[in-house]
């Protein structure tokens, strides 16, 4: 059988491979059927070259400046998720993948509502370095242990696996042949799945068990806390799949999608952003980042130009009053126009609205 090599400790089966493909949909439905499906039923969808490259050009490049190069010391040192790079952020090309039209208009489809009630709660841009040496690390991020989500993105417990409400999703901006590192993911086979029992609480870091990342330190962990469980923690791990990726693919997956990051090629970067939206009505599903409105007051006065040129869609996503939201009155309308009109905010639609509640 053919293999693969991937990052410094695996080698991949041909057939474990997940191969990316195209979006196929049409007019509004972005996606077609099978990618749908795919999410509802096997917990992720991996669809290839969704963003214009001309934007992830613009992007790879803002986020090459902010982190340090592959292979150098100070590489060797970021082993921690997160950094500088996130939504709303001076590079306006991270904006703009989050905010992209065609991805509102996906994650809709996945959670089958309309764009305006989405809310943005997660967008950020992630490098991954990999390294010769593994760091002897509970929480290192490298070969991540299997896990779902939800626990620091949801305040109580995902919702029945029919009735889905949130949509996370990880962009891709480099290529798996050069940096390794794919995400691994357990395909859900039905509802009667082992691998999908419920409730989700067998993993570390659920209820009273420690957190713990790497994926050797917590199967031992695991193995000593719940030794009668530790064979079926085995089973996902035979189960994995892996995103063959190219940068412009985009694996859309679930809050409670058992997953995992792998090793990488030591001496090379991953660039990955990270995305997630939640159905408006979900508010127990938490922002990760600071409120929006924090990023007010800058000098460039970013925050203020992105809500006056967004779209009614956009800036719903965001949690902005929509036209027809008791928010607006004569009064406010003018308000808002007072502080956003310098930068060029149409507010025609919420005095449409206004006056047709009027009327
Ligand atoms: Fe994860």
């Amino acid at each position: 059988m053919n293999t693969v090599k991937i990052g410094n400790v695996s080698e991949v089966s041909e057939d474990r491979w997940l191969e990316p493909r195209g979006a196929g949909g049409s007019g509004t439905h972005v996606l077609d059927d099978a990618h749908v499906s795919s999410w509802r039923e096997r917990g992720f969808t991996f669809v290839g070259e969704f963003f214009p490259p001309a934007l992830l050009n613009q992007l790879e490049a803002a986020a090459r400046e902010r982190f340090p190069d592959a292979g150098t010391t100070e590489a060797d040192q970021f082993t921690n998720f997160g950094g500088p790079l996130h939504f709303p952020s001076a590079v306006r090309a991270l904006n703009d993948v989050t905010l992209h039209p065609q991805l509102l208009s996906a994650v809709a489809e996945l959670l089958e509502v309309i764009p305006a009630n989405l809310r943005l709660t997660q967008s950020d841009l992630w490098p991954k370095y990999g390294r010769g040496e593994k760091l002897a690390d509970a929480l290192d991020n490298s070969d991540q242990r299997i896990h779902v989500d939800y626990p620091n993105h949801n305040l109580a417990h995902p919702t029945e696996w029919s009735r889905p409400e949130a949509v996370e999703l990880v962009v891709y901006l480099s290529d798996v042949e050069v940096c390794g590192g794919p995400t691994a993911v357990v395909p859900r086979h039905g509802e009667d799945d082992p691998a999908y029992r419920w409730p989700i609480v067998d993993s570390p870091g659920i209820a009273d068990l420690d957190y713990v990342n790497d994926r050797c330190a917590a199967e031992a962990y695991f193995a000593a806390q719940r030794p009668e469980l530790s064979e079926w923690r085995k089973s996902l791990y035979e189960r994995e799949r892996y995103t063959r990726f190219k940068r412009g693919d985009v694996l859309f997956y679930r809050h409670d999608t058992w997953h995992r990051g792998t090793p990488m090629v030591p001496g090379t970067l991953r660039l990955v952003q990270n995305i997630a939206f939640r159905r408006a009505e979900s508010e127990w599903i938490s922002i990760l980042h600071p409120g929006w409105a924090w990023s007010a007051y800058r000098g460039d006065k970013m925050l203020e130009r992105l809500i006056a040129t967004a779209s009614l869609d956009q800036r719903a996503v965001l949690g902005f009053p929509q036209p027809g939201s008791p928010y607006w009155t004569e009064a406010t309308i003018a308000a808002v126009a007072a502080r956003h009109g310098v930068f060029g905010m149409d507010m025609t639609p919420y005095r449409e609205a206004l006056g047709e509640s009027i009327g």
